[in-house]
């Protein structure tokens, strides 16, 4: 099932026919293209592909041109994606004359999307999460829910067994878009934890615990029982702790860049400066303190937009928010016990540039679960799936195809 992208209508000008008066053939181009770049418009914006480094290229046209359209005519384009891949996907796009509801043009596009040197790379996230948008058969697109007494953000994307993206600190849902976007066949449910990001922010109330049953809260409002659950650095803590105590909804685990031991002595004095710096100055300590260090020395070089993403989402929080999760990460239990029972397929991920959590102990971390699997991406430090999203991608679908074989 597909549904429709909003409707455009567009005005047929005397400049847009031929010498027999009326649509020139041609012209339908240029009207099919234009439908599409309104409903980008009124979407996620015209700048989206240069926002994400990716531009679909036509790669296949096909028209039939099936009555005259004249100069005045109002026509209605409307657009759905047939199908959504990797790298392509297909829209079919008809024009209708609003007056009496012909059909005068009807066309199938072939994209693929290509980087500015015009090789072929995945869907990014929020292209994907667009056109993902438009052809899931599910109600798509929740971004907000009450949770818990909480007013949750979160992006709810496609449909199939769900996986359930957990963010670190101090980021929020929107880390996992180049991730979850191209993850097609999945429902990907990716929420912001309470006190950042879109979600609300009670004075109180922030430990591992709550944020573990903050999302089996979730998960019962959205009637699904089972995830693969995936989470990073502090997303990973929150995974620990939901093992813990809600175990039989976890079907299989990513763990990306985290740790299972606790914090010691001198983690938990530097949590305690910074949340003193936050009540003095604001959130935006963090920028200083904590930024620079979550990327690998050449993103921070090469990836000013995934810096100014960091600093976006630094913005949504709030200081109860920061403070909140500060808290919760001095005072997490130790998990290394737990590591041996992890009965599920399990992959584990590390940045081979990690300055937070070295590589070295997110691999002695696998070693520890029966079975897991452990990849370790080049290029990359805290962040994989900001930092390397091809290669993070890849890995995760085929983990995920390799549990559904
Ligand atoms: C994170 O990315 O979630 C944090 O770096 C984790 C931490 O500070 O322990």
């Amino acid at each position: 099932m597909v549904t429709p992208f909003p409707s455009v209508e567009l005005l047929v000008f005397p400049d847009d026919c031929d010498s027999f008066g009326h649509v020139n053939q041609a012209t339908f181009l240029r009207l099919f293209e234009r439908a599409r770049w309104n409903a980008v418009a009124a979407g996620p914006g015209i700048d989206i592909f240069d926002r994400e480094d990716a531009w679909p290229a036509v790669r296949k046209t096909t028209i039939e041109y099936l009555a005259s359209a004249f100069p005045g005519d109002v026509l209605r384009f409307d657009t759905v994606v047939e199908q959504l891949g990797r790298t392509s996907f297909t829209m079919q796009q008809t024009a209708i004359r609003d007056a009496d509801d012909t059909v005068v043009a009807e066309a199938h596009f072939v994209f693929v999307c290509v980087t500015r040197k015009g090789e072929p790379t995945p869907v990014p996230g929020e292209i994907s999460r667009f056109l993902d948008a438009a052809n899931s058969s599910r109600p798509s697109g929740i971004h907000n829910l009450r949770v818990r007494g909480i007013a949750t953000g979160l992006d709810v994307i496609g449909d199939g067994d769900t996986v359930l993206f957990v963010h670190g600190f101090p980021l929020d849902r929107t880390m996992w878009s180049e991730i979850a976007g191209p993850l097609t066949g999945w429902r990907r449910i990716a929420p912001d934890l309470r006190g950042l990001g879109m979600s609300g922010a009670p004075a109180d109330g922030y430990s591992m615990a709550e944020y573990a049953d903050d999302l089996a809260g979730l998960l019962d409002a959205l009637d699904i029982q089972e995830v693969v659950l995936s989470g990073l650095s502090m997303g990973g803590y929150v995974a620990f702790e939901f093992l813990r105590r809600h175990r039989s909804r976890v079907r299989a685990l990513m763990l990306l860049n985290t740790r299972a031991d606790g914090d010691g002595v001198v983690a938990r004095a530097n949590r305690n400066e910074t949340i003193a710096a936050v009540r003095r100055n604001g959130v935006g300590v963090l920028e200083d303190l904590l930024i620079h260090r979550l990327l690998a020395p050449d993103s921070i070089e090469t990836m000013p937009h995934v810096v100014q993403r960091l600093q976006a989402m630094l913005q949504r929080h709030s200081p109860e928010g920061v403070i909140g999760a500060l808290e919760a990460m001095r005072d997490r239990s130790d998990s290394t016990s737990l590591l041996p029972s992890i009965d599920v397929p399990t992959l584990v991920v590390a940045g081979k540039e990690d300055r937070i959590v070295p590589i070295e102990s997110v691999q002695e971390m696998a070693a520890a679960i029966p079975e897991a699997q452990f990849t370790a991406i080049a290029d990359a430090g805290h962040l994989t799936p900001m930092e390397q999203p091809i290669s993070t991608g890849r890995v995760i679908r085929e983990f995920l195809d390799s549990i559904t074989t």
